[in-house]
């Protein structure tokens, strides 16, 4: 029996003939799983690039994948169509050899080092805001996105905002997502795919230039903490896997953060109301360097953030495969198995959330804690052994940004109308979100 018979007792959506259902799911994947969730439930299929995968739409079946008590799940089997750019990202690799690159990593992200990419950041956006137009039409999205790299390239690499060498990296890491994520998947020319590759050995050779100097001189910058970076053990990495894991890093730190920011830019636009109470949350803090413990002094920002991230989730999908056959609630799955699960859909339930698609930053507030109803219910960074590493930091940056902007301004929509949203292969405003920065009085 082939792998489609084995899965022909799960329901599935009608499909095209050879597209099966990719272009609904690039052109209208909310719209697609309604109809799914509708029609069949928790549990459906539909065909991807001429693939089966398997989705699950419920917080349960998530935890259990995501918690994986049974070892059954692979990671870098989900992921599988990144990895001629990403491979050896930490996010593509499992079990035992996951968890010690993992403990490794995990070094760059304590206290110390957190507090010290703070201090960096700060200032470096402060900067980088002044070059922002007032009062006339700003596309938030490129801006936004290039303002992260540039703070990427400033926290992660040690270089200067406006380093130019900043340009040529988001050339080539631009090249290289869009690579990751092509059908064509042959470095055939003038393809996304061989302009990905390119992208790819472009970046590599940048960071393979920088380690020697790195470990021998230091700096507080991620990069050098990577290069210095230690288990308990004492393992460090070899060159090659400083490469390829800050490769990974990089990807996974900027887009992610630059389409949260995104959207919630878009609803504080579109609700003054929450931008009062923001800007008076900013206003409140001491004047001087943003520090440690001003983060802590950002609440109503955090809630705003985390009601951005549930309506409009960055990564809306977590892929795995399963690498053993397992039941879900009487249903069986094959070994081999390509799963979706949709955290996206979930976030927007109403089993979890009261008037799911209204923005409502409160529900995250104490009292009404929403997102604790199932501890899936909420889940924009994942769960389990993968999830996402840089989730304080990405917090970090939102709350110095939001200082920086708010303190000074307030943004308004510069298009009348409603934004509609791409959501491949990462969501972004269709029309790149036009808003107008103005500057605040007194
Ligand atoms: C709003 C911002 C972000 C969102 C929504 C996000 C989301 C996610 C998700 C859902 C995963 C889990 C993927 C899986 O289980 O297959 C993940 C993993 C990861 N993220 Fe993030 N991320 C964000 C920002 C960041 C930042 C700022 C960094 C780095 C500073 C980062 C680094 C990583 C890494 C290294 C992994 C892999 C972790 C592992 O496999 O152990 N992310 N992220």
């Amino acid at each position: 029996m082939s792998h489609a018979d084995a899965l022909s007792h799960i329901p599935a959506p009608r499909q095209l003939p050879f597209f099966g259902n990719t272009l609904d799911c690039i052109h209208d994947s909310d719209g697609l799983q309604a109809r799914c969730v509708r029609d069949f439930g928790e549990l459906y299929r539909i065909s991807l690039l001429g693939r089966w995968r398997v989705t699950f739409a419920s917080a349960d079946a998530i935890d259990y994948i995501l918690t994986d008590p049974d070892h059954i799940f692979s990671a870098a089997g989900g992921w599988e169509m990144i990895a001629p750019l990403f491979g050896g990202g930490l996010m593509l690799r499992d079990g035992a050899d996951h968890k010690a690159h993992r403990r490794i990593m995990q070094a760059a992200f304590r206290k110390p080092a957190m507090d010290s990419y703070l201090a960096m950041m700060a200032p470096a956006l402060e900067n980088l805001l002044k070059d922002w137009p007032q009062g006339k039409r700003l596309r938030f999205f490129p801006a936004v996105k290039d303002l992260t790299l540039r703070m990427g390239a400033h926290v992660f690499m040690g270089l200067a905002v406006d380093d130019p060498q900043a340009e040529v990296l988001n050339r080539a890491f631009r090249a290289e997502l869009a690579g990751a994520l092509t059908p064509i998947r042959r470095p055939l020319p003038f393809t996304a795919f061989r302009r990905g590759l390119r992208g790819k050995a472009e970046l590599t050779a940048t960071f393979r230039a920088l380690i020697a100097e790195r470990r021998a001189a230091g700096g507080d910058d991620f990069f050098s903490r990577m290069c210095r970076a230690e288990d308990e053990a004492g393992r460090a990495w070899t060159d090659d896997e400083i490469v390829t894991h800050f490769n990974f890093l990089m990807m996974a730190a900027h887009d992610t953060t630059a389409s949260g920011l995104t959207t919630m830019a878009w609803a504080l636009a579109q609700h003054p109301h929450w931008q009062d109470r923001l800007a008076a949350e900013v206003d409140a803090l001491d004047d001087g360097p943003m520090t440690p413990a001003m983060l802590g002094a950002m609440p109503l920002t955090e809630q705003v953030f985390r009601e951005a991230l549930r309506l409009i989730p960055p990564v809306p999908f977590i892929p795995r495969r399963a690498t053993r056959a397992f039941d879900w609630r009487g249903t069986h799955i094959p070994a081999g198995t390509e799963l979706t699960l949709a955290m996206g859909w979930v976030m927007r339930s109403p089993a979890h959330f009261t008037d799911p698609e209204t923005f409502d930053p409160d529900r995250f507030a104490e009292g009404r804690a929403e997102h604790l109803s199932h501890r899936y219910a909420w889940a924009p960074f994942g769960g389990g052994m993968h999830k996402c590493i840089g989730l304080h930091f990405s917090m970090m940056q939102v709350k110095a940004f939001t200082r920086a902007l708010l303190s000074r301004h307030r943004i308004e929509p510069a298009r009348p109308g409603p934004t509609t949203w791409a959501m491949m292969p990462i969501p972004r405003p269709r029309g790149d979100l036009p808003l107008r920065l103005v500057p605040r009085l007194g």
